[in-house]
């Protein structure tokens, strides 16, 4: 026992281990004999929520290069099941990417910050990227592994709305979150410091600023960071007082309404050079109609729109907010992309969506209805160990990633869980490619809203084009940016020379 117990707290594979040694056994003993189990008592391999047994077996298992095919067929009850995803395969295919090489590579199918003309305007080289997930939410090693994981996969992180920490610093580039607090940019007085900010873009690979107005999980809803959680870390990265209790209001002070929020994104656009948009969960729609007229004039507007599932995560949140407050993604999604298509802007600015989008179904659905990128979060986390305990809200998560128990996050070994995060999005990336290739076309952008039906009630199916109301070539791709996807992705590496003579 003492062997074993030794064994468990050196070993680096398996945070559950290193900080539950010998018990943290069972949890895979019962995981192995686990399938075997429920087909008699428990659930099945579709139950559990937010992320059923399958789906998490699948990044599982993605993240650890292993198998991650599934044997026997579907156990899906197909024909029945309520909005169920079907991806229409085609028989015939134009010229298609290499499937089967594991590092292609899947860019943006749009420029962003492009269309604007911002000085540091980039084409993102992944579509999967790390959503927003501070330090402080997370554990400082949690942040390192998947900053790292971000590095080798060619993703970026966001740095959530906590702040730029020393964990962001580990090589991979960042998307600067700045929440109604100013973490990090802002004045002793709780109000935004635009030297200060342009000091911390400076100082770190920032590729982008994410203005947050709200999340799926908690829109419209203020934070209260208790003083005790203030440590002296926390308090620097933050810029606010050691100890004492800060609270953040649940909007902007910098701005009061979508004429100014345009002003705001200007600013921060013109003094940093960077890419600027918003990330936001939907409610009511007129914030978005007004922003879409007021970018129809062309003389402002945002380089990109996050759109976050009522069904996304969060560290803690009240339940009548994680379950009732704001639209499920694709219903969100779908609204807001339509208002934008109506004044013929989608074009002009990245889509990008989170809410349960990093496994291959649901980006694929999602990308169909117009998405350009997706951002994942617990699915990051899952891909680092994370065991879906559903405890990120005590401070006691079992294996290091939602914490600032400093034994708690000792258990996670940040250079072999960066690899897993680096395999799981480069995976996800693959899978993504694969579908594409299965209808057809080069790329996930490619993927239209007629190849895709939702199963809408006993035998019945109907595309996602008549569920959501979308007109002729909504959630497609301008015929340039379609082109030169295509090219870009199908394009043959020039033949090597032969020496001369
Ligand atoms: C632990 C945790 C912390 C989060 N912190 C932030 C945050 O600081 N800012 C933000 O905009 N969203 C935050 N989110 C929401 C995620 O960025 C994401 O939008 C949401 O979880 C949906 O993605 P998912 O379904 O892939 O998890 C957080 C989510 C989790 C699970
Ligand atoms: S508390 Fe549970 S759900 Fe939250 S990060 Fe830790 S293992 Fe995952």
């Amino acid at each position: 026992m003492a062997l074993v117990a030794a064994r468990d707290l050196v070993q680096k594979k398996h945070a559950l281990l290193r900080n539950f040694p010998v018990i943290g056994h069972a949890r895979y003993l019962l995981e192995t004999i686990g399938p075997e189990l429920r087909q008699y008592v428990v659930t099945s391999n579709e139950e559990e929520r937010p992320f059923s047994r399958d789906q998490r077996t699948w990044i599982y298992a993605s993240a650890k290069e292993e198998n991650n095919y599934f044997g026997f067929g579907t156990d899906v009850d197909v024909e029945h099941v309520q909005g169920h995803a079907y991806v229409k395969q085609r028989t015939f295919a134009g010229t298609l990417p290499d499937l089967h090489d594991p590092q292609a590579p899947l860019p943006s199918a749009k420029v962003l910050g492009g269309p604007r003309g911002r000085a540091k305007a980039f084409r993102p080289a992944s579509v999967v990227n790390i959503s927003a997930m501070s330090f402080g939410s997370l554990s400082g090693a949690a942040v390192t592994a998947l900053n790292k994981g971000a590095a080798l996969a060619g993703a970026m992180q966001n740095t959530g709305e906590g702040g730029l920490s020393p964990y962001h610093r580990n090589g991979g580039d960042l998307v600067l979150q700045i929440g109604t607090s100013y973490f990090g940019c802002r004045d002793e007085d709780g109000t935004f410091n635009l030297d200060k900010l342009k000091d911390v873009v400076a100082g770190a690979p920032v590729k982008a600023i994410e203005i947050k107005l709200s999340q799926g999980a908690k829109p419209g809803l203020g934070g209260m960071l208790p003083g005790a959680k203030v440590t002296p870390e926390i308090a620097e990265i933050r810029s606010i007082p050691v100890g004492k209790d800060c609270a953040s209001p649940s909007r902007h002070t910098a701005f009061h309404d979508v004429d100014s929020m345009l002003d705001f994104v200007e600013l921060l656009a013109t003094e940093t050079g960077l890419p600027v948009g918003i990330k936001s969960a939907v409610g009511e729609m007129s914030f978005w109609q007004e922003l879409a007229t007021l970018m129809a004039r062309g003389d402002r507007g945002v380089d990109f729109v996050t759109i976050d599932g009522g069904e996304g995560g969060t560290g803690a949140a009240p339940l009548i907010f994680t379950d009732s407050v704001s639209l499920p993604f694709r219903m969100g999604f779908s609204r807001v992309y339509g208002t934008f298509a109506e004044r013929g802007l989608t074009d002009d600015l990245t889509f990008i969506g989170s809410g349960k989008l990093g496994l291959p179904e649901n980006a694929a659905t999602a990308f169909a209805l117009g998405v350009d990128m997706i951002n994942v979060a617990r699915e990051a986390m899952l891909s680092i160990g994370c065991i879906q305990a559903q405890k990120c809200h005590t401070d006691k998560c079992p294996t290091g990633i939602a914490t600032q128990d400093p034994w708690l996050g000792r258990g996670i070994d940040a250079p072999s869980k960066a690899t897993r995060a680096a395999v799981y999005l480069r995976t996800l990336r693959k899978e993504l490619l694969k579908v594409s290739g299965a209808v057809g076309v080069a790329h996930p952008a490619l993927i239209t809203t007629n190849d895709i039906e939702i199963m809408n009630g006993d035998y019945d199916a109907r595309t996602l084009a008549s569920v959501y109301g979308y007109k002729d070539g909504w959630g497609e791709l301008g015929p340039e940016l379609a082109q030169e996807i295509t090219a870009l992705l199908t394009a043959k590496p020039a033949p090597l020379q032969k020496p001369a003579g």
